[in-house]
């Protein structure tokens, strides 16, 4: 093990502590409030948003869609630049705080903003922001990525750089409550399969990372049990576990995969997939290809995440779990989008996959196209 590890965002986690944002953005700076289409004026977060922010000259921008574009995203960089803007404060869920650093680092470019995807320019700096979530599922309040398409092309690619942290997220569970169901599953799987990728690829014998890991997965599989007993405790832990999931801390230093959600964008590209049932079409066919060099991470989980007992096939009967808790919930893990024979479908997603670059898949870098071509047969 070798790491150096920092998460700079300061958390404000419970009821009530949206008001912290009047504290934690400077009074000097003009501010830039982003959000997505509306969610946020039916359960009183915009309200609390506007009465944190009585001391501060701000302005808005509203429209960030889920998976959200460069195209309209540019207009937010066009304000930022052309008003001085000092903040961005990003109200929303993953796509509303991917598209904010976006916004956040695109405006010190003077070029296209998508010279950041293509890797033409390298984020250095970025205009200071703080994030509010209202969905948890991403991490993307406290982690340095984000996954922005390109409406015109059907690309979605990610970027990372230190200096998209926010300085602070709030998570208050009560803005949950407006959630619709669709999202609350969406979150939770997503979250799950976030720690699947950092934890099942090869055995490291790393207590603490493995342990962790394992305590968010057995989190998520209770409060997937209980999902229809959700109160304040389950909304709470719900919060702050898919929080953890994607803070950094569980896979630093450790070998991650990630193949299944670089195959899953492309089936949103294309066809619009949410982002958390693209995981699930995806996974546990990715996981039935890579079962070898899989197998002693798996047999690990099936122990100490299901309670399996052991046994030559624990690692398939792994995969039957996790199988069967995305079956838990009313999530569609069929591409249902692509009706009928799926050959011409699985030929477009590889064919992105080599224009992506996306050519050695993995921790092991093992999922060529080829490989990515027979896990999407036997996914779809
Ligand atoms: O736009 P509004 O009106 O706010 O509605 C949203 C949106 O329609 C709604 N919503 C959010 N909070 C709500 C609410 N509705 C009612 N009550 C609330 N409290 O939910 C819908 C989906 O929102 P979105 O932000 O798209 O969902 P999510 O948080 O799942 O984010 C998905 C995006 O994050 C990317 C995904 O690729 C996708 O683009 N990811 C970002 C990652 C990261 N930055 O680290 C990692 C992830 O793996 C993921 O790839
Ligand atoms: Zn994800």
């Amino acid at each position: 093990m070798q790491f150096s590890y920092a998460n700079p965002t300061v958390i404000h986690f419970g009821k009530g502590q949206i008001q912290q944002i009047a504290n934690s953005i400077p009074t000097d700076a003009k501010v830039l409030v982003i959000y997505g289409g509306g969610s946020i004026k039916s359960n009183g977060v915009y309200d609390q948003v506007v009465s944190a922010l009585a001391n501060h000259q701000w302005q808005e921008f509203s429209g960030v869609e889920p998976n959200p574009t460069k195209e309209t995203l540019d207009g937010a960089i066009d304000i930022v630049k052309r008003d001085g803007i000092g903040f961005i404060l990003a109200v929303g869920g993953g796509s509303v705080i991917d598209g904010s650093k976006f916004v956040a680092a695109a405006a010190l470019h003077k070029g296209d903003s998508w010279d950041i995807m293509s890797g033409k320019y390298r984020i250095q700096d970025a205009v200071p922001l703080g994030a509010i979530l209202t969905l948890p599922a991403t991490g993307s309040e406290s982690n340095m990525g984000g996954v922005i398409t390109k409406k015109a092309t059907h690309e979605k690619l990610a970027f990372m750089a230190p200096a998209c942290y926010p300085k602070f997220a709030v998570l208050d569970p009560e803005a949950m409550k407006t959630l619709p169901e669709r999202q609350l599953v969406n979150g939770l799987v997503d979250a799950w399969v976030h720690v699947c990728e950092q934890y099942i690829t090869l055995p490291t014998g790393s207590m603490v990372h493995d342990g962790y890991a394992e305590v968010l997965l057995r989190n998520l599989l209770k409060l997937g049990a209980d999902f229809g007993n959700q109160d304040d405790a389950w909304r709470e832990n719900l919060m702050w576990t898919a929080n953890q999931a994607l803070n950094g801390l569980i896979g630093t230093g450790m070998p991650q995969d990630w193949a299944t959600h670089m195959i899953g964008h492309e089936l949103t590209a294309l066809w619009n997939v949410d982002h958390a049932r693209s995981l699930a079409i995806v996974q546990p066919s990715l996981l039935r290809n890579q079962i070898e060099s899989k197998r002693g991470k798996l047999e690990q989980m099936g122990h100490n995440v299901f309670g399996l007992e052991a046994g030559a096939d624990l690692a398939e009967r792994t995969i039957d779990a996790i199988d069967n808790f995305y079956a838990s919930f009313a999530l569609d893990t069929q591409l249902s989008e692509v009706p009928g024979d799926k050959t011409d479908a699985i030929e477009s997603v590889v064919k992105k996959l080599i224009n992506n670059g996306y050519t050695a898949l993995g921790e092991n870098q093992a999922i060529t196209p080829d490989v990515s071509r027979a896990i999407l047969e036997r996914a779809l």
